[in-house]
């Protein structure tokens, strides 16, 4: 018997893991994980994979880098935590003023305080109180969201309210807050005019209850867990100009696509317009520790200050034990440091412009419906040829050592930052034979 069935037995036993059907783990033989060296991932039996999802779109720097090991080395010496409930302390005061510092810088309002949370669900569970709050200090309680067709927002129930993903939402819905969904502008099924569609949906809905919405929510350019449903960037300025007409808030979901996945500092830097909300998660700590924040315009923030004549605090009633826990911040401004340092940025847009070359000869696969990009934000459609057909060819990249993980039946590609010429090579064709195995 392997380590690695040994391991999986046990974990049988007495792990639940999260988005899984335990009724084919063990058949699925997954991958037991034992250490991890830049993209590179080591299993208990010493298999080496390439991470081509970055563990779920976190790392951004590789795995276990020197500089931020070092840095959260060096914080867990001199602070392990202490609340930022009453107290602070100054990794959490610098990240905030890095995150300032690298925020868009777009149309609309700047970006000028921090809010911590934990995970990216959690960063939009604050993001949707603060707006709701916002409207009521500001003039009159709005309690519906406006929403896009196939959004993920995470998985708490503020999040899943906000989000469209009928998959992970249906079973839910009894339990949410009201929310009114329009299409897509990234929806193929709209075909090609979903733009139009999208944006004539929007107004409309504005027109019709936008005296009752606090926020229009979107995850900016590309609907990640969609399946990567890229979407032009006018959408965005459309979304602006309707919050503003109508005095809601616009929320930007940058917790998949900020810090440079899709090959640029935020998916608004694209566009060029700015939201009211930013929520950013998983590669702002480049994939180490869980730490998410809501960057907050000044005047959203002015509305939850104490005035004269108030009847009830305005204080926003919200934050958790582990709030900007100082390691997690260690690590987030080392990553930040490294980025800039080594231009990651800009090798993030070479190496998503160089993934799309080398994946441009599967797109025309007579099985691959359609491969979708955003910088280094990957999906490759396959057709439901089998059962778990997506998953089908993820097991077969596995044995070629290339590690990914699909949505359905979209193939997610989505590797570090900062991999190398050779090692893109080895991903793409990975990608390449193991659908020609499974969709022969
Ligand atoms: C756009 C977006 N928002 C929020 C989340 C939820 O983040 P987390 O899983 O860290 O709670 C995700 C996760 O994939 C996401 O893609």
């Amino acid at each position: 018997m392997t380590a690695s069935a040994t391991w999986t037995a046990r974990d049988a036993a007495a792990v639940w893991h999260p988005f899984t059907q335990h009724a084919n783990w063990i058949d699925d033989e997954p991958t037991v994980v034992d250490r991890a060296e830049g993209p590179w991932l080591i299993d208990v039996d010493g298999r080496r994979y390439l991470d081509g999802v970055s563990s779920l779109w976190t790392t951004t720097l590789g795995h276990c880098h020197p500089e931020v090991n070092a840095a959260v080395a060096d914080q867990l010496a001199r602070l392990d935590h202490s609340t930022f409930l009453g107290t602070t302390h100054t990794p959490g005061i610098e990240l905030a003023e890095a995150l300032i510092r690298l925020a868009p810088n777009g149309n609309g309002p700047a970006l000028t305080k921090v809010f911590y949370a934990g995970d990216g669900s959690s960063a939009v569970e604050a993001a949707i109180k603060i707006a709701y709050q916002h409207s009521a200090q500001t003039g009159r309680a709005r309690p519906k969201f406006v929403r896009l067709q196939h959004a993920y927002h995470g998985d708490t129930l503020g999040a899943v309210a906000v989000g469209g993903h009928d998959l992970f939402h249906a079973t839910y819905r009894p339990l949410l807050l009201e929310t009114i969904g329009v299409p897509s502008p990234g929806d193929r099924a709209l075909g090609p005019d979903r733009l139009d569609i999208a944006t004539r949906a929007l107004e409309q809905t504005m027109a019709e209850h936008g005296d009752e919405v606090c926020a229009v929510i979107v995850e900016p350019m590309i609907q990640g867990a969609a399946g990567m449903y890229d979407y032009d960037a006018a959408f965005l300025a459309a979304a602006r100009r309707e919050a503003d007409r109508h005095g809601a808030l616009l929320i930007f979901d940058e917790v998949a696509t900020g810090v440079g996945r899709t090959g640029a500092m935020w998916a608004a830097d694209h566009a060029g317009v700015n939201p009211d909300l930013l929520t950013c998660g998983k590669g702002v700590t480049a994939g180490y520790l869980p730490l998410s924040a809501v960057l907050a315009a000044e005047h959203v923030y002015e509305a939850f200050l104490a005035r004269e004549g108030d009847t009830a605090p305005r204080t926003f009633f919200h934050g958790h034990t582990y709030t900007a826990n100082p390691l997690c911040c260690a690590a987030a401004l080392a990553g930040l440091r490294v980025m800039e340092e080594q231009d990651v940025i800009a090798r993030a847009a070479r190496l998503g412009e160089r993934l799309g070359k080398l994946l441009e000869p599967l797109g025309a696969h007579p099985h691959v419906r359609e491969i979708r990009r955003l910088g280094t934000m990957t999906g490759v459609e396959v057709e439901p040829v089998r059962e778990r057909t997506g998953f089908a060819v993820c097991q077969a990249a596995r044995e070629r050592g290339v590690w990914l993980r699909p949505l359905g039946d979209t193939v997610i590609v989505m590797p570090p930052l900062t991999l190398t010429e050779a090692e893109t090579e080895l991903l793409a064709a990975g990608l390449a034979e193991a659908v020609d195995q499974v969709l022969r």
